[in-house]
């Protein structure tokens, strides 16, 4: 029987091993260009806004996937990347991405949670890979304490988020305001909460909001937030 961790773990393996053997480009299969495109453009204006670190610094993407989508980006642009993902054949796919492409980049097989691989690195920036909506409940906090220990002093964490409310009632059949989790076949799937309460959960985590961009669709909106980590002083 394995544990609940296990199972969410083997869910996302699952998805992997099925892109990978009917050869998409990644995560977001078909809608692969649509989501690159997408991004690039959020993080060309990030770039243009002097959000992001220079060239050179260590980026960490949490929920890289197959390496496809932030990861490649920041790799492209010159900096030091790092990815962690739950499933291995993403982690794998990712290398292999990457070696194609002759690209360097380090992935990692490990949960958002605990990151017991990276003891002694620190990072210039944090991205979540759309990885933080995928945590639900106490995971969360865990999430943000290893985001909080593994930022540089002065470092940024881009939160690339689902946020609002589902916007088909389908969804909406399936939704647990009280909680903010969407559920599928049964199980929490993901987390869906309005952007207020999202800034609110961020602030709590100790964390302070630089920037905020939201891109409205029919389902649910996006969010793409800027934090740096307070710092702690004698009242934390
Ligand atoms: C929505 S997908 C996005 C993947 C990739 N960033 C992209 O844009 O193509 C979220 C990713 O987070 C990973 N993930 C979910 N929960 C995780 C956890 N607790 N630890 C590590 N990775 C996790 C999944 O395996 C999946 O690859």
């Amino acid at each position: 029987m394995l544990s609940a961790r296990e199972s969410r773990m083997e869910n996302y393996e699952q998805i992997y091993q099925a892109l990978r053997t009917n050869d998409k480009p990644a995560w977001t299969g078909d809608g692969y260009p649509r989501a690159w495109t997408k991004l690039t453009e959020t993080l060309d204006l990030l770039a243009a806004a002097s959000q992001l670190p220079v060239p050179g610094s260590h980026i960490l993407e949490l929920g890289c996937g197959n390496g496809m989508m932030a990861s490649l980006w920041f790799a492209r642009k010159g900096y030091h990347v790092c990815g962690v993902d739950f499933s291995p054949t993403a982690i794998d796919w990712a290398r292999e991405n990457f070696a194609r492409q002759g690209i360097s980049g380090v992935f990692l097989q490990d949960d958002v949670c605990s990151l017991a691989q990276l003891e002694d690195h620190r990072f210039d920036l944090i991205f979540d890979g759309s990885c933080m909506h995928c945590l639900t409940g106490s995971q969360r906090g865990q999430a943000y304490r290893q985001v909080r220990r593994l930022l540089r002093e002065n470092g940024t964490f881009i939160i690339s988020s689902m946020c609002g409310e589902p916007g088909y009632e389908e969804d909406r059949q399936h939704y647990e305001a009280s909680s903010h989790i969407l559920y599928r076949k049964g199980k929490p799937w993901r987390t869906l909460m309005p952007l207020i309460s999202l800034q609110h959960e961020i602030i709590s985590a100790g964390f302070i909001i630089q920037s905020v961009k939201v891109a409205h669709n029919p389902w649910w909106d996006h969010v793409m937030m800027a934090v740096t980590a307070r710092q702690i002083t004698g009242t934390d």
